[in-house]
């Protein structure tokens, strides 16, 4: 048996010499030297057919065989691992370079206001809601009391699909009517998400985010609408504000309104809104005897914009690794 040590040792060694020795081959030797089917393991079994006396002595000769052959395999592995690492080496690989750093990512700064205004608003009791980007005529304006041909649709001049039918919302609004349409009232929803409309400049872009609130509960008043709009922005901002609401117009709320506040040196924008037009209310089936209603709509980005000192807009949207890494 010594020959199979012997001959499992130059076979390592010609491997070795050709410089091919690898964990594949050192496998092969093992199985041919060690495995089921090899020479020792059949001396095993036969082992057993032969007198006691013999048996110990075989038994042992071949034990001190097995163990030979294992010590010369894990050597082979042990040579085959230093030979690929050699190669590598070879080829240029500087195993003590520094690895590539990757820095961990961060939410982007319009997800940080979204979850926390989302926050905000459950904590005023309102139910987080979505709706379709791409609407219909109904559900844009004609639902919201904008009659055809009028004026205010100006204003909301967006992308049509190529049906002419369809159209990209133009506000978050339009969630209203979905809600109204398949909820009983009373009802507290806020439902932020994109909207879409033919902007471009560094306050507006074509694709930004809105936040759209509706109350409709029995007796609810302007008052009441007033006062959760500014605490809303307070709690956002993190301070008292000085703002004012000045009259506007909307089609689908009567009276409406738009909130300023008084940001640096300026007022500025932030929100508009106003008590439901009843004419929405009917249009969903809802009794207007029992049932007011009030909605504000709040620009996601313009707010985020705020709370961050940003003054360009459209950096919210160009992904520069520079930018979004500070949040
Ligand atoms: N939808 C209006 C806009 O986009 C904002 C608004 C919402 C006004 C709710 C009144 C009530 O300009």
């Amino acid at each position: 048996m010594d020959a199979s040590v012997k001959a499992c040792q130059s076979a390592l060694a010609d491997l070795e010499a050709n410089d091919k020795l690898i964990a594949h081959e050192v496998d092969q030797l093992k199985s041919f030297y060690l495995g089921k089917k090899s020479q020792i393991s059949q001396q095993y079994q036969s082992l057993a057919k032969l007198p006691p006396e013999d048996k110990k002595s075989q038994g042992k000769a071949l034990n001190d065989v097995r163990m030979a052959l294992n010590a010369l395999i894990q050597e082979g592995y042990a040579r085959a691992e230093k030979i690929a690492v050699n190669k590598l080496l070879g080829k240029g690989v500087d195993i003590t370079a520094a690895s590539k750093v990757r820095k961990p990512g961060s939410l982007h700064p319009l997800t940080i206001a979204y979850q926390e205004m989302v926050a905000i608003l459950q904590t005023m009791g309102f139910v987080i809601e979505s709706g379709p980007h791409i609407e219909d005529d109904y559900h844009n304006f004609t639902a919201l009391n904008f009659p055809e041909d009028h004026p205010a649709r100006t204003m909301h001049d967006t992308f049509y699909l190529k049906d002419s039918e369809r159209l990209l919302r133009t506000h978050t609004s339009t969630v209203q009517v979905h809600i109204l349409n398949r909820q009983e009232p009373p009802l507290r929803i806020a439902t932020p998400g994109r909207v879409y409309r033919c902007d471009h400049d560094p306050t507006h872009s074509p694709m930004f985010n809105q936040l759209e609130c509706l109350v409709v509960e029995p007796g609810c008043n302007f008052s009441q609408l007033k006062w959760l709009l500014l605490k809303f922005c307070e709690a956002y901002l993190g301070k008292p504000l000085d703002y004012r609401f000045r009259p506007s117009f909307f089609p689908f709320t009567e009276p409406s309104a738009e909130l300023d506040i008084v940001w640096g040196d300026k007022w500025l924008e932030l929100a508009g809104c106003g008590m439901v037009h009843p004419n929405v209310l009917s249009e969903a089936g809802i009794d207007t005897e029992t049932f007011q209603g009030f909605a504000f709509g709040i620009g996601i980005d313009r707010l985020a914009m705020m709370k961050y000192g940003i003054n360009d807009l459209r950096v919210l949207y160009e992904n520069h690794v520079e930018f979004l890494e500070q949040f």
